[in-house]
């Protein structure tokens, strides 16, 4: 027969009770002194996702933590000036969303100002007339643009919102230190299954099936897509839907230079700058203390002025991408070996070019009628240019332009010297910039992993869903969080389902 539990002696459950308790009380005291600080961060790229990965790493793991920055070329990356004429140009990232919250903070922390934007106007080309123009008028705009694609304007907006809006919830949600271990997991706890099924189909197909028409998505749907990213309608629904916010009003840049957020991040992170191309990251063990244990490390070799050296870091953050035309970073002795994910990347020449648009070759043949400072253009195999703008100085750039403008021009290939003559009547300096400037995308979308190892992080991993500072900016803080989620065993901060529902109840 079982003893009732009142025919126990008591002081025997007492200890019971006490022995339980200490174990517990152990186990975790034990699992704390395991999960010691890491010593060494190491972080690979100074462009915006690199510098605010140092910054939020920081935020994460306190004064004492060492955190290394390792970076090949200037800090910024592909947020880059120009200089031509002794004024500089933004010639990589140049605007930034009104709801890029991340930017916005950066800005405002860093003391950092924001210019008060000159909008022109603007013209969509076919490549044998303009299909729309702006005027000055601004309700004249509305009666042309309902006339020409009925309420589809106006539905693109909402549309936009839509999207917008369940993406902000990411702030929130990393305000709480929620995590997730990819892209994808990301995506899907802002929109759901809606938002995946974005990255499965072209804007073009997204847009058919919300019921735009044809001839919006070809006339002003596709040169916004090119303007933005070089690309058609091809592109997936994610990031088609970005590019459109991206040709909303409001748009703003950074006194002096986007790259100054990268620069003063970086200082404001107290991360070490190396200046350095790093060529290859392998795992290796290392004895800790003198108990005979060991612990895992990433030996990181670059190369430096100094010649070729290497340093052991516990955590590594990957801020550039995985492209051996970019980054090309080896993976050594790894078991199972870490595959290759590059994805392809798009070229984009920005050129700049100080002097007078050929109006002719756009059908004004009175360059006084001419009003537009801005040219996007249709999908058309005659043409050799996406994009052609008046662009404004970094820096003072109320000061009146003297003489004829700067233009920038986005094209697939560098333009010759036959193509320049044709765009433009006259001009005194030509100069530009060749980029591998986002992904080319095409749905269906599979992202490289964020967790490329154990403690190794992929921040461009989010360049699959669309590549933007702002985005490369949430997968920094992402993966700062991940990173720390990980390193302290607080699993449940990481691909939670239900955020929404959750942080309701946690108000
Ligand atoms: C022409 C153009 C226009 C754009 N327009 C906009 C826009 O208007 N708005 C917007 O939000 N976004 C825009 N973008 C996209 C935006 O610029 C990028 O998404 C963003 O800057 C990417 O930042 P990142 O830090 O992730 O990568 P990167 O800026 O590419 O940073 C990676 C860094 O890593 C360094 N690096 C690479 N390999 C190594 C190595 N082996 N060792 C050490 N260092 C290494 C590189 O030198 C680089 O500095 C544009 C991009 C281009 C090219
Ligand atoms: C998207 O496509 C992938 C295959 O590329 C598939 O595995 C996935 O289920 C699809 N997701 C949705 C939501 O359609
Ligand atoms: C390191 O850089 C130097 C000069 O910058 C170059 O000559 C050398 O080939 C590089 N070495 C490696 C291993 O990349
Ligand atoms: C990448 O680096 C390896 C050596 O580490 C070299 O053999 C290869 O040519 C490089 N590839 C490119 C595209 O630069
Ligand atoms: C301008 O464009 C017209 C029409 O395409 C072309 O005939 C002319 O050669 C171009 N160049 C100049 C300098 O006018
Ligand atoms: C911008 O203006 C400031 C103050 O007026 C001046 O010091 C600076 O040199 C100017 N910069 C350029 C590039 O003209």
């Amino acid at each position: 027969m079982a003893p009732s539990p009142a025919s126990l002696p008591l002081p025997g459950s007492c200890l019971l009770l006490l022995l339980l308790f200490s174990a517990l009380l152990l186990q975790s005291s034990a699992s704390q002194e395991l999960r010691h600080p890491p010593a060494r961060i190491g972080v690979i790229g100074a462009g915006i996702g690199g510098t605010s990965a140092a910054y939020f790493l920081r935020q994460k793991f306190g004064k004492d933590v060492s955190i290394d920055v390792f970076e090949r070329g200037d800090v910024g990356g592909r947020l880059a000036t120009i200089d031509l004429e002794g004024r500089l140009y933004e010639a990589g990232g140049a605007v930034i969303h009104p709801l890029n919250l991340h930017m916005k903070h950066f800005v405002q922390e860093l003391g950092l100002s924001v210019p008060k934007g000159r909008d022109g106007l603007m013209g969509i080309y076919n490549g044998e007339e303009f299909v729309f123009e702006e005027s000055s008028w601004t309700i004249w705009n509305y009666v042309k643009m309902l006339w020409n694609y009925g309420l589809n304007a106006l539905r693109m907006s909402m549309w936009v919102e839509e999207v917008l809006d369940k993406f902000i919830s990411i702030y929130r949600y990393q305000a709480h230190d929620y995590a997730f271990s990819s892209s994808e997991a990301l995506l899907h706890a802002l929109g759901g299954t809606p938002f995946i099924q974005m990255l499965n189909q072209t804007i073009d197909e997204s847009m058919q099936k919300a019921g735009f028409s044809q001839k919006f998505i070809r006339e002003i749907v596709t040169p916004v897509m090119r303007v933005n990213y070089g690309q058609g309608v091809g592109i997936n629904g994610f990031v088609g839907a970005v590019s459109l916010a991206g040709a909303e009003s409001g748009l703003w840049s950074v006194e002096g230079g986007n790259k100054l957020v990268c620069v003063g991040l970086l200082y404001a992170s107290k991360a070490q700058p190396i200046p350095g191309t790093v060529i290859s990251v392998e795992e290796t063990t290392r004895p800790r203390g003198r108990s005979g244990e060991t612990m895992k490390l990433y030996e990181v070799t670059y190369n430096s002025t100094s010649g070729v050296t290497s340093d052991l870091y516990d955590i590594i953050l990957i801020a550039t991408p995985l492209h051996r035309k970019i980054a090309n970073i080896t993976f050594r002795n790894f078991k199972p070996p870490i595959p290759e994910f590059s994805k392809p990347y798009q070229q984009i020449i920005a050129t700049f070019v100080h002097g007078n648009i050929n109006t002719s070759f756009f059908g004004y043949p009175d360059p006084s009628k001419f009003q537009l400072s801005g040219i996007f253009t249709m999908e058309n195999p005659k043409l050799f240019v996406n994009s052609i703008g008046i662009v404004s100085p970094v820096e003072n750039n109320t000061k009146a332009a003297e003489g004829s403008p700067v233009w920038k021009v986005f094209s697939p290939q560098p333009l010759t010297k036959e193509q320049l003559n044709l765009l433009f009547s006259s001009y005194d300096l030509v100069e530009s910039k060749k980029w591998l400037a986002y992904p080319h995308y095409s749905p269906p979308e599979q992202c490289p992993p964020l967790v490329i190892h154990d403690r190794m992080y992929y921040v461009n991993s989010i360049e699959c869903l669309a590549s933007a500072m702002e985005m490369s900016a949430i997968s920094a803080k992402n993966a700062a969080l991940l990173a720390y989620n990980r390193w302290y065993e607080r699993m449940d901060k990481i691909d939670q389902e239900d955020l929404h529902e959750k942080l309701k109840t946690e108000l």
